[in-house]
């Protein structure tokens, strides 16, 4: 069942070789996980869309990879998305679908060109922590919301192993800058048994 990149996609690993690893895997991602039941895009769109009221809003798509995580939220009613990756080459397979008003490479080191309050909405799924992309990068999205902007990210179960990850949204809210609207463990790879927490967070 796990003879492509998954193996490798929980290993901690720099920026670089996160790109590499991405770039490498543009071309069999998006079977890879459709073969193994990739479940949490859909989870996080509908949760999105049953805690924003106006879906026409931009929506930031960060980390889209190929467009899987841009793919649910359209099937959910999603109209204005923007998408930032590290990986050219799985930019390429978002460009290809047609469902972006704007897609971004970013270099992973300096933060990315986000006007506080640019989005309505900030995505960010299968993309922080087990391997992915290091917890600031929640931090910098979380800055980059207005409020009563909303995040929705998910963390698999080896970013929820690490109490780090979780710890900084508590602090979010714990600290009133943040609260939880929205929060389920599910399915996230079945295939490889793996399930993820999907989150919904209003920034207040
Ligand atoms: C598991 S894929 C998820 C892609 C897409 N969201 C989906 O659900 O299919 C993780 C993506 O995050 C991107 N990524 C990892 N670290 C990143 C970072 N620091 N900044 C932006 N993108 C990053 C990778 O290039 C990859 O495309």
């Amino acid at each position: 069942m796990n003879d492509g990149f998954l193996s490798q996609a929980y290993s901690a690993r720099d920026t670089a070789s996160m790109r590499q690893l991405y770039d490498d895997w543009a071309t069999t991602y998006e079977a890879e996980l459709t073969k193994n039941g990739y479940a949490t895009p859909g989870r996080c769109a509908v949760a999105l869309a049953a805690n924003m009221q106006d879906l026409t809003l931009p929506v930031l798509d960060f980390g889209c990879g190929t467009g899987l995580s841009g793919k649910a939220l359209v099937a959910e009613g999603f109209t204005t998305l923007d998408g930032m990756d590290l990986s050219g080459d799985m930019l390429k397979g978002a460009e290809s679908k047609g469902i972006y008003r704007t897609l971004k490479q970013i270099d992973g080191e300096t933060p990315p060109d986000i006007v506080q309050g640019d989005y309505a909405a900030i995505a960010a799924i299968g993309v922080i922590g087990g391997g992915a992309a290091p917890i600031g990068v929640f931090d910098m999205l979380m800055d980059r919301l207005g409020s009563g902007g909303r995040m929705v990210l998910s963390f698999n179960d080896h970013a929820l192993e690490d109490p780090e990850n979780e710890g900084h949204m508590a602090d979010w809210c714990a600290s009133g800058r943040a609260r939880v609207l929205f929060r389920e463990h599910g399915d996230h790879i079945p295939g490889i048994n793996l399930r993820s927490t999907v989150y919904v967070l209003e920034r207040l």
